[in-house]
């Protein structure tokens, strides 16, 4: 059962494909405070008081646990490489939470603006959501139970993007690959080295000069070169950024200029704003005209054989705008011309003056600043409307250019697409990584987390950087990432420019993660069986164990294992020096070992607690009671599995309905693609 209450007059995001007509009156669950009232002021809040027991879901991608209470989460897209516990926003919003417990419902805030959810920060037992301005639809979604409630929104949002299958491969990327030796070399060291691969990403020295559609000098036979690569069964993926370059002469800047696509200040001359090119423009995607025109921009790689992109710097990113810049050399004179010296060397501004603080707050605020966001306009079908009231959109609508590209292109093949920056929406037309991750310990653990919550909101074909983005990676931390990475549906290795480098073979005994990475595509018949089946039902690929087992009390806290599919538990190690961990079992399930000997070891284990000993070079799983999963032998590319070699695993006389089919085009919707496998 879902209500739409509207409020005000909302910008359509067009977040919701199904038509749902409008309550009246006020929904079943809170209270709604809107403009003029005292609580609200000019906005717009809801408030509901929690119970105790209460466990609010959703948020998607978000800092914290699973369980969202006790923090307050603002949407607001934001280009922020530091996820650490006192963030309140990252790259996307995704305005869906479930309350469950003594009452249990779901939310959907339809808000394209900044939208907060204090959920229980000011009062531990008061969740309170509010943003600026009372326009907005708000949906209330009653049903059985969270995951019945998931469902029942998804169903309303559009199904989930589906990629290809070689996209369920394993990828490895590192910001700083240039050349085509630099990316032969990648693929020759895989192979050499019988490490399984399936895509290299090329991140943004692949262009010239930064330009988003063009190749640099090293590229000339592009063509020539994807279609090598593919002869070995490596993909390139390039990035694309959201900026596009400020240079006369380039075709790109010169169309977007001349049609006016870009987004423009209030004046109407174009905004600028310094990315990795330097100065460049925003398409404006929100523009339906100016979104086709950057869509088949991808063409110019697609008609070289590229079949897949990731998206990026789309929240937009700024560096700086023109206008930013300009203040704070005004500010840097003012403080030239009146500081004073300290005894200690640093500078201190007379009365009045401009004070070393002031001039560091402003240069540090320059990036992705408020100001600037609410310095630029979109054109939706004539309509002008200020950056800063549609913000969150911005990911979704780049998103979509390529998705509806794509669609144009061919209509019958799919492309790998996934977005750094993204609403609830854009889970249509893509997946998304969860940007820049750290080579920490603590964010094994906070992917893990943020795998659920995004399922909930849509987005299926999710991962993090494996290994970590930032910061050195070590030998062991890799391997654990990788032990939760074997089962994300996208699952990259990607590091930033200056940290160590950390492909697989940069590490002592390579056969490790020969191993690591054999186990995932042993699992890929199962693993891709699953996500087809979360994605055609609208269901979830991870879940909360809460949502399999809602009347087990200690099951509906558990913040670092999860269920994959209808048939396995994950819980992997994320502590250093860790032998194994502990792990609670809402049931009885078979405690399934992927040895490095290529055999496997399966030991039943009773409801409760347990030790589980795990080794670096060891990938565990549970597979639970009366179920059985197909694993076929390792390969070193998706199409290079046999399918023929699967044998099934787990609990002897039960059955597995398997969903395959060839990976490349859409007929999903045929009988044929379902079998029965029994143990
Ligand atoms: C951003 C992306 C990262 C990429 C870098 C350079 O930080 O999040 O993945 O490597 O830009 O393009």
């Amino acid at each position: 059962m879902i209500r739409k209450f509207i409020y005000g007059t909302p910008f359509d995001t067009e977040a919701v494909t199904t038509e749902i007509p409008c309550s009246d009156g006020t929904p079943a669950y809170g209270t709604v405070c809107t403009s003029g009232s005292p609580d609200a002021g000019d906005g717009f809040t809801f408030t509901y008081t929690m119970d105790k027991d209460d466990i609010v879901y959703g948020l998607g991608e978000a800092s914290r646990g699973i369980n969202k209470r006790g923090w307050c989460y603002t949407s607001n897209c934001t280009d922020d490489p530091n996820h650490t516990e006192d963030k309140h926003s990252l790259y996307g919003a995704h305005n869906f939470v479930i309350i469950s417990g003594k009452e249990t419902f779901g939310l959907f805030f339809d808000y394209p603006g900044k939208l907060t959810f204090d959920i229980g920060y000011t009062r531990q037992d008061t969740m309170r959501v509010f943003c600026e301005n009372a326009d907005l639809a708000l949906y209330v979604i009653e049903g059985d139970s969270a995951c019945d409630i998931v469902k029942q929104f998804r169903k309303i949002i559009g199904r989930s993007y589906i990629p290809p299958k070689f996209a369920f491969g394993f990828g490895q990327s590192r910001w700083g690959y240039k050349t085509k030796e630099d990316f032969r070399a990648v693929a020759e060291t895989y192979r050499k080295n019988h490490l399984p691969l399936d895509m290299i990403y090329m991140d943004i020295d692949y262009m010239e000069a930064y330009k988003d559609f063009t190749l640099n000098k090293d590229f000339d036979d592009f063509a020539d070169f994807v279609r090598e690569l593919k002869d070995r069964h490596v993909r390139l993926i390039p990035i694309i950024d959201a900026g596009v370059k400020v240079e006369e002469g380039y075709d790109v800047y010169e169309e977007g200029v001349k049609n006016r696509y870009f987004c423009q200040r209030e004046d109407g001359s174009d905004f600028v704003a310094a990315v990795w090119p330097g100065d460049t423009h925003f398409p404006d995607v929100l523009n339906p005209e100016a979104r086709r025109w950057f869509g088949d921009k991808y063409r110019f790689l697609t008609d070289q054989g590229i079949e897949g992109f990731w998206n990026d710097m789309n929240e937009p990113a700024i560096f700086h705008s023109a206008e930013g810049l300009a203040e704070a050399k005004k500010l840097a004179a003012e403080f030239a011309g009146s500081g004073t010296a300290n005894w200690d060397g640093s500078l201190k501004s007379e009365d009045g003056a401009v004070s070393v603080d002031q001039l560091g707050d402003k240069l540090r605020s320059l990036a992705n600043s408020p100001e600037d966001y609410a310095r630029f306009y979109h054109n939706v079908n004539g309509k002008r409307i200020r950056h800063d009231k549609v913000h969150n959109l911005f990911g979704f609508n780049m998103t979509r250019a390529a998705g509806e590209a794509f669609d144009r292109i061919d209509p019958d093949k799919r492309f790998l697409m996934f977005s750094r920056s993204s609403y609830i929406g854009m889970h249509r037309y893509g997946g998304i990584w969860t940007g820049d991750n750290m080579a920490w310990w603590s964010h094994i653990l906070l992917c893990l987390k943020m795998m659920p919550s995004l399922n909930m909101c849509g987005f299926l074909y999710t991962g993090c950087d494996l290994g970590g983005f930032g910061a050195d990676t070590t030998r062991d931390l890799l391997l654990r990432f990788l032990g939760l990475g074997i089962f994300t549906p996208l699952m990259r290795n990607h590091a930033a420019l200056g940290t160590r480098e950390q492909e697989c073979y940069q590490f002592e005994d390579t056969e490790d993660f020969r191993h690591m990475l054999g186990v995932r595509y042993r699992l890929l018949p199962y693993l891709y069986s699953e996500y087809m089946k979360a994605a055609l039902n609208d269901d979830l690929y991870f879940k909360p164990l809460g949502f399999v087992y809602p009347e087990n009390a200690m099951a509906v806290r558990v913040e670092d294992q999860l269920m994959l599919g209808n048939e396995i538990m994950i819980a992997p190690v994320y502590e250093q020096n860790a032998r194994g961990r502990y792990v609670y079992l809402p049931e009885e399930m078979k405690f399934v070992k992927f040895l490095p000997d290529g055999s496997i070891s399966e030991e039943i284990l009773g409801k409760g607690i347990h030790y589980v000993e795990i080794a670096l070079n060891e990938a565990a799983l549970f597979i639970r009671s009366g179920k059985c999963i197909p694993v076929a032998d390792a390969a070193e590319y998706a199409d290079g599995i046999d399918m023929d070699s699967i044998r099934m695993i787990g609990y002897e006389g039960s059955e597995y309905v398997l969903y395959d089919d060839d990976g490349v085009h859409r007929d999903y919707d045929n009988k044929a693609n379902y079998t029965t496998l029994k143990m």
